[in-house]
């Protein structure tokens, strides 16, 4: 569904922007210097007019990295490369850098005043304004923390300078944004003014943004829902002041408008909470993604004097009508349910960029993936991003769960067994707590939102957990609050959290999801997954040397720097490269490896995926899995479903595959065929076909049921005893194709290559990374398959309207398979006729498909194609053509 994007405007002539109360600008940009490289007179540079020439310029949010890399002062391409980014000097970022902004004001009447609103400064900051200090780094302090400042008394009429001091980030003494072993540190630890810094104008009233809630419970979907607006209205003035606080909701499609008023008298220097009621008698709902639309309302409010001239203006904000709960199982579980429907978590961590530089465009293409590989949710691990990122999900039907990170300053109390970081004092609770309210503030009206994990790794201390909670309460959070994402213990005011953390984070075979512990499909798994994610060679030359990639096939047990920090379990790919070359026997070139490695990534996600699909119903349900990780910080080697160039590769089709809304599925260690189905309505009739095959293309086994599915269940519906016997220890094709009434394609295709001899798992030796395999499959069978023939076309199906910020280009690929035997996992790619760069994003209904003796398929693609561009198709290692198009 089309859905405009969020425009921010950045003006820079805040003069004109800033003329009437309630109107509210983000500086446009900073010059950005170390305090090495100035003399240190921090008054003299807070006053206009001070010469910056010899600073960089850089954008409005920006940490000194990305600045430096805004300013060209570092080049992306070459400081990703190979190791060059431990080059960098971290000794460059041991002291303060300032950012510094000059506009010109124009002249206020004496009741206006002037505010300066932070969203959190990294690691803290001092601020000065036309050389006064306006804060300190006493008070502006953390990542997250935001606060608002009285400008009024030092404005200028005319130029006028302010300057932030950042101080440099350490990860065990602040609350910053870490990461922990994903990546390696940048070094600047992220410090700067990485969010937005806003102006606001108002009369001797302000207002807060608002804050939403409704009675709406989902019981009765048509019946009214009440909703209550609430907002914090302030008299900064000397004298008692009579208020009217009125507004409107409108729903988005303007078919609705509900008026808003209140009156309330404010004495002078006092502040209350203004709720104001309405009821939407024709409610519409917000439903997640797969299950509806995404209807939202718009909330405006201003506060108006007796004179009746406006005094503030709230921001917009939007909300939807949703109802989302949280309870926890006998078996200590915990379960969502949206809109009383149980709700299986099948999400993905999501990574912020390295130097935490935000891209809104990109930020929709990541959105898109997700939704395209049927998955629902992302989880936010102390990675809490912007508003447009709220606003996006929202739109977009794609659920977030946000929380605080693990493995640093945050998590830093005396039972934690991992700390690395300074235990908190007194101070350090003020920080939580602002840090707290401002990012509750910033979520609340959203419905994207499933929950906030106050804890990761480790819960709160109770008394962390009192200003967290009292916090959430006074925003109005309306969402569950879960103590951490593991089971390790919990704070006294909350219940223990039902996720569990058991790993895997390392290479693990498919049939271990189908297990009964660990992360096995059970329960709800907050961050595992068999730790694959190999990029396709195209990107890896981008960010690997020669000696790199040679490494990576000839040097099993060598470490990578694009993996996690050395020394680390996860800093080489040891566990998965021995797994790879047991069971698809040694590789002989970087192609072999790289093709072997998709195999081995695509059955890996696959498998988690089904058998938490598979188990969403069992005796003790898969409640929820978040795939440990969605994407990555920079180029990375693992823990990903597509690569940092957006690239989707193994692991992304195998998700794609393993996460469809309706679907057939073979439980690897029962060797039963589930039906499954993820969706709310669909019901009836599906006739489901099971054939295997050998690697020669004779056919071992048919069969043909037919049955009913039912929405938002598994089902068992057939046994396959024979498998082990029929392939006789050598390996073969099984296919499960999913169809309903309707003649056209099936809803599900699924192809699996299986080995006569199985993984056998040795759980009592599991680490908390991984659990050992003692025998292995054995596919190398695979390597010395009998060549086949595919015939394969291109045309062109016209323009795809899906993204409204982008018009895609929408293909089809027709292919035969003109052998009898098997056409096996065979790679598809668009790519730019002229710079032959391989286009992404790019969204394939499917890719690395296996094709049975004589079968014909038809895939589509869509993609941003501006110039010429061509469909390559890969068979085997190496066999690469280019498909003619009409
Ligand atoms: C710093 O600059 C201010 C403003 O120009 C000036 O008044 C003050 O004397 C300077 N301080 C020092 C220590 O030079
Ligand atoms: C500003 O400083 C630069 C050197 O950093 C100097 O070349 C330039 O002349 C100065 N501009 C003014 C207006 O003083
Ligand atoms: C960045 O560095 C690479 C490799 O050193 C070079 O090829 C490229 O032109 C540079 N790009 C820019 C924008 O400077
Ligand atoms: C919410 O309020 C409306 C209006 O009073 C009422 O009709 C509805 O039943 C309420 N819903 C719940 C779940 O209480
Ligand atoms: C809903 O709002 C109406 C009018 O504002 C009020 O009379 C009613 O009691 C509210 N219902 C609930 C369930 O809060
Ligand atoms: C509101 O008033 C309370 C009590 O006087 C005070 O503690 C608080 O700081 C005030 N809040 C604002 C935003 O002015
Ligand atoms: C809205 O309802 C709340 C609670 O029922 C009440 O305290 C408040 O005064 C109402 N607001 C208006 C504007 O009627
Ligand atoms: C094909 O493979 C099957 C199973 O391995 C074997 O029984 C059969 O003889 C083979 N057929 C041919 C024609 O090689
Ligand atoms: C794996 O299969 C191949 C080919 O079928 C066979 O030659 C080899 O002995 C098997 N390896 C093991 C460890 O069983």
């Amino acid at each position: 569904m089309p859905f405009p994007l969020l425009i921010v405007t950045f003006i820079s002539s805040l003069a004109m922007a800033l003329q009437n109360p309630g109107d509210q600008v983000s500086i446009a940009g900073w010059n950005l210097q170390s305090t090495h490289a100035v003399n240190s007179n921090l008054t003299a540079w807070s006053l206009p007019h001070a010469n910056v020439s010899s600073w960089y310029r850089i954008g409005p949010r920006a940490t000194i990295l990305a600045g430096l890399l805004e300013s060209n002062v570092y080049n992306e391409s070459d400081l990703f490369y190979s190791d060059h980014l431990a080059g960098i000097s971290k000794a460059n970022f041991d002291v303060p850098w300032l950012y510094r902004e000059e506009f010109s004001l124009p002249e206020f009447p004496t009741d206006k005043h002037l505010f300066l609103k932070t969203h959190g400064i990294t690691s803290k900051a001092d601020i000065f304004f036309n050389g006064a200090q306006i804060a300190s780094s006493d008070l502006q302090i953390g990542s997250y923390a935001g606060h608002i400042y009285d400008l009024t008394s030092h404005v200028l009429v005319g130029q006028n300078a302010l300057l932030i001091k950042a101080y440099p980030t350490s990860y065990r003494d602040d609350f910053a944004l870490g990461w922990v072993d994903w990546n390696p540190h940048p070094p600047d630890s992220g410090t700067g003014v990485w969010r937005n810094v806003e102006l606001k104008l108002t009369g001797p009233v302000s207002i807060s943004p608002p804050r939403v809630t409704t009675n709406f419970t989902a019981d009765a979907l048509r019946s009214p829902v009440n909703v209550t607006v609430k907002t914090d209205v302030v008299n900064h003035g000397g004298a008692p002041v009579d208020v009217a606080v009125q507004g409107s909701i409108h729903s988005t499609d303007s078919t609705k408008t509900i008026d808003l008023s209140y009156q309330i008298h404010l004495p002078a220097h006092s502040n209350s909470t203004v709720t104001l009621n309405a009821t939407i008698d024709d409610p519409q709902i917000w439903w997640p993604a797969t299950w509806g639309t995404q209807p939202l309302y718009n909330v405006s409010i201003n506060a108006s004097l007796p004179s009746g001239a406006i005094s503030d203006i709230a921001p917009l904000t939007k909300f939807g009508i949703r109802h989302v709960v949280s309870t926890l199982s006998s078996d200590d579980d915990v379960a969502f349910t949206v809109n009383s429907h149980p709700f299986q978590v099948r999400g993905a961590g999501y990574a912020a960029d390295i130097f935490l530089r935000f891209d809104l465009d990109r930020l929709e293409a990541i959105f898109q993936y997700v939704l395209d590989m049927g998955l629902n949710t992302i989880r936010l691990e102390g990675k809490q991003e912007h508003p447009e990122l709220y606003d996006l999900a929202d739109r977009m039907g794609l659920m977030v769960i946000a929380g605080w990170e693990c493995c640093d300053k945050w998590e830093a109390w005396s039972y934690n067994e991992d700390n690395p970081g300074t235990l908190w004092h007194d101070e350090d609770y003020t920080v939580a707590q602002a840090s707290m309210l401002h990012e509750a503030e910033m979520m609340q009206p959203h419905p994207s939102l499933l929950a906030f994990l106050v804890g990761s790794d480790y819960w709160p201390d109770d008394r962390a957990t009192d200003l967290y909670l009292t916090a959430l309460r006074s925003m109005d959070w309306p969402n569950p609050v879960i103590a951490s994402a593991s089971m390790r213990g919990h704070p006294r005011q909350l219940p223990a959290s039902g996720m569990k953390m058991d790993g895997p984070y390392d290479w693990v075979p498919p049939n271990y999801w189908y297990g009964d512990s660990f992360g096995a499909a059970f329960g709800f798994g907050s961050e595992q997954g068999a730790g694959v994610g190999t990029p396709e060679l195209f990107s890896m030359r981008k960010f690997l040397s020669d000696s790199d990639l040679k490494a990576l096939w000839s040097s099993p047990n060598a470490g990578q720097y694009h993996l996690a920090p050395k020394n680390g379990v996860f800093s080489t790919r040891k566990i998965f490269n021995n797994a790879l070359s047991k069971r698809y026997g040694q590789s002989k070139s970087l192609e072999e490896y790289v093709f072997k490695s998709q195999l081995m990534d695509y059955e890996a996600t696959r498998a988690e995926f089904e058998a938490f699909a598979v188990r969403q119903n069992a005796s003790r349900p898969a409640t929820g899995v978040v795939y440990w990780m969605l994407n990555s910080a920079w180029p990375s080697l693992h823990w990903q479903l597509f690569d940092y160039y957006l690239q989707p590769a193994g692991a992304f089709f195998g998700a794609k595959v393993g996460a469809r809304q309706e679907h057939v599925v073979y439980d690897y260690e029962s060797k039963n065929v589930y039906l499954v189905n993820h969706s709310l309505k669909s019901r009836g009739t599906r006739h489901i076909v099971v054939d295997l095959v050998a690697l020669n293309g004779t056919r071992l086994l048919h069969r043909e049921v037919t049955t009913e599915t039912a929405p938002l269940a598994s089902k068992d519906i057939l046994h396959i005893p024979d498998i082990t016997t029929l392939l006789k220890g050598a390996v073969g094709f099984l296919r499960l194709i999913l169809k309903d009434d309707n003649p056209s394609e099936p809803l599900s295709r699924n192809v699996y290559w299986l080995s006569g001899q199985s993984d056998v798992l040795d759980w009592d030796k599991s680490e908390w990374y991984t659990t050992p395999v003692t025998t292995f499959a054995n596919f190398t069978a695979l390597s010395s398959m009998e060549p086949f023939t595919v015939a394969a076309t291109a045309t062109v199906l016209g323009d795809d309207k899906s993204r409204v910020s982008d018009t895609l280009t929408s293909v089809e690929v027709n292919l035969e398979n003109q052998s009898d035997v098997p056409a096996f996992f065979i790679r598809f790619t668009i790519v730019d006729s002229t710079t032959h760069e391989e286009l992404a994003p790019v969204f394939w209904s499917d890719n690395y498909v296996t094709l049975f003796p004589r079968e014909k398929l038809r895939l589509v693609v869509k993609v941003r194609a501006k110039g010429g561009w061509a469909v390559t198709m890969r068979v085997g290692v190496g066999d690469e053509r280019t498909l003619k198009h009409q």
